[in-house]
């Protein structure tokens, strides 16, 4: 068989018990419940993900009333394709605890910690300095402020005290960042939730800045960036709408998960390839 078919097979096998309904029941009432007990979110092979709701299934991830918290389905797709079970996440900024519940049910070992945490298993620390051996983890997920536009403690060392518009916003997370790189496994993967922002009429790509950082100072390799579907923010009302069309600019649409990886060992420098592009008919 040719290998293509058989990988293809193996993703099929993998994804159908997730999709379908594990149990044959006449009765469509207690079915359906039971869909809601299993239901896991679908596995993305796309850059683009989209989601109506933050959570699934019967016990909630997170807290959906916390304002920043993190859709699960996110953290379910990062852990699925880059770690197995027993192994070790971090999420240095938990908050209400998203990667810990999405973790937990998944099999994987979790640490989450929180300058302000909102979880009983999310511990209180400054994520400017990790507490925990050098290549010792297995992913990380973190879901960092965007900026300064969500009021998330009174703690001076909350790093969303900080505007986006101003460069220690970046330094305090590069200090973040350079923890995460040292406790992570040579090999192992970071994903890291991020978006732009819009303000008194002046846009700055956080995200852009946010990759670079990651890429050029800190010195991890990159492997993709999937495009997240905002949704239930704070300005999907009538009226900011009216104001988008009425003063000319965007509401914020989507953010980034920039997916990168600690290196293996030396970069080795590789001789670009030439791309063949199709046309349009
Ligand atoms: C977008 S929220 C994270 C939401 C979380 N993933 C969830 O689902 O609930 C950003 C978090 O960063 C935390 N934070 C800000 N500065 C921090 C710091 N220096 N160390 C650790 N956490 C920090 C905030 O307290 C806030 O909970």
């Amino acid at each position: 068989m040719p290998k293509e078919i058989k990988n293809k097979k193996i993703n099929q096998e993998r994804l159908l018990p997730l999709d379908l309904p594990t149990k044959k029941d006449s009765n469509k009432v207690s079915q359906k419940q039971e869909d809601i007990e299993d239901e896991k979110p679908p596995f993305e092979t796309t850059t683009l993900w989209d989601y109506p709701k933050q959570s699934y299934g019967k016990k909630p991830k997170g807290d959906n009333k916390f304002q920043g918290v993190t859709p699960a389905f996110i953290i379910w797709n990062m852990i699925q394709r880059y770690t197995k079970p027993g192994d070790l996440v971090v999420d240095p900024m938990a908050g209400s605890g998203t990667t810990v519940d999405v973790c937990e049910e998944e099999g994987r070992k979790v640490i989450g910690y929180d300058i302000n945490p909102q979880h009983p298993k999310v511990i209180k620390n400054d994520s400017r300095k990790i507490p925990l051996e050098d290549n010792s983890v297995d992913m990380v997920f973190i879901d960092s402020p965007y900026g300064d536009n969500v009021n998330y403690s009174d703690d001076p060392r909350d790093i969303g005290k900080i505007s986006a518009e101003d460069p220690k916003f970046y330094e305090e997370l590069e200090k973040v960042a350079r923890e995460i790189y040292r406790i992570l496994k040579p090999g192992k993967v970071i994903g890291w939730l991020i978006g732009d922002q819009w303000v008194k009429r002046k846009f700055t790509p956080v995200g852009f800045k946010i990759y670079e950082m990651l890429m050029d100072k800190v010195g991890f390799e990159p492997i993709d960036i999937i495009c997240v579907a905002r949704r239930n923010q704070s300005s999907n009302t009538r009226i900011w709408h009216y104001r988008a069309k009425k003063f000319n600019f965007f509401l914020r649409g989507f953010k980034y998960l920039i997916i990168a990886k600690k290196p293996e060992g030396k970069k080795v420098n590789r001789r670009p390839k030439k791309v063949q592009w199709r046309r349009y008919k």
